[in-house]
């Protein structure tokens, strides 16, 4: 599946799916063709550097709290898992009984997702590869974006929620990169900066700013900041967008 996100009609929407757009379709390449290796070992057991240690730790602690924001039991919800990635976070749904929708840009990530989930689980995960806003996924009882948005501007992130918003009863869980001085620094030393000019740039946020961006997209839940993981090179802010 393939689906394109139409942003509407106002001027100031057409401009966000040109961003939104050019944003998708270099994360698309990065993690379909330069990452995809790269992202496979860091989320199985393999050996890692010890920088990328740091950043196993701080994603499974990040999994962890962006988990303790949903019910344990969830038995009977539809979940998406909107850039589902190599399947970590579906896994987890799917254990606590959720139906999950796992959808990723990644052909090739989301069939390492497939190919690793439990076999006893395959029954309550659907798959897709496509953009997590094609409407074409149907309705949720919940969202879960783990790092999926950090490329994308405020704008981008505000005109994803909206859309999100409008098909999901429940919350919205996701991540962004918080504007700290650590990682302001390695913005500046260009350390966030992939090599290649086609890969996507991780975006650090502001944080009222982006609650600002938020409502100018027309986001109506409540949005808080939850939580901060740190853990060497991984600084990551979770946000939930509650109902
Ligand atoms: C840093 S990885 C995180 C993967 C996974 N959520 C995890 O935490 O292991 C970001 C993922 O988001 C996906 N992604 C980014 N924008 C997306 C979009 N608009 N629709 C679907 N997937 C998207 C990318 O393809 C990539 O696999």
């Amino acid at each position: 599946m393939r689906g394109e996100a139409s942003m509407g009609e106002s001027g100031d929407r057409l401009g966000g799916q040109a961003a939104y757009g050019a944003t998708r379709d270099r994360v698309e390449t990065y993690f379909d063709s330069t990452a995809t290796r790269v992202w496979e070992r860091l989320t199985s057991d393999a050996p890692v550097s010890r920088v990328r240690e740091t950043v196993r730790a701080g994603r499974d602690r990040m999994r962890a709290a962006m988990l303790a924001r949903l019910p344990g039991d969830l038995r009977g919800a539809r979940v998406l898992d909107a850039g589902c990635g190599a399947g970590q976070m579906t896994a987890e749904l799917a254990l606590r009984g959720a139906h999950v929708v796992a959808v990723d840009l990644s052909p090739s990530l989301v069939a390492i997702a497939e190919k690793r989930l439990a076999s006893d689980l395959r029954g309550r995960v659907t798959f897709a590869a496509g953009d997590m806003l094609d409407a074409g996924l149907g309705g949720f009882d919940a969202v879960v974006a783990m790092d999926s948005l950090i490329y994308y501007t405020g704008r981008d992130i505000g005109i994803a929620l909206a859309r999100l918003e409008h098909r999901t009863s429940g919350p919205i869980v996701f991540t962004v990169a918080p504007r700290t001085p650590a990682l302001m620094a390695m913005w500046y030393a260009g350390k966030l900066f992939p090599r290649t000019d086609r890969s996507p740039v991780m975006i650090p946020h502001d944080l009222r700013e982006l609650t600002r961006a938020a409502l100018a997209q027309g986001v109506e839940g409540r949005l808080a900041a939850v939580e901060r993981v740190t853990s060497g090179f991984y600084i990551s802010q979770l946000m939930e967008l509650a109902r």
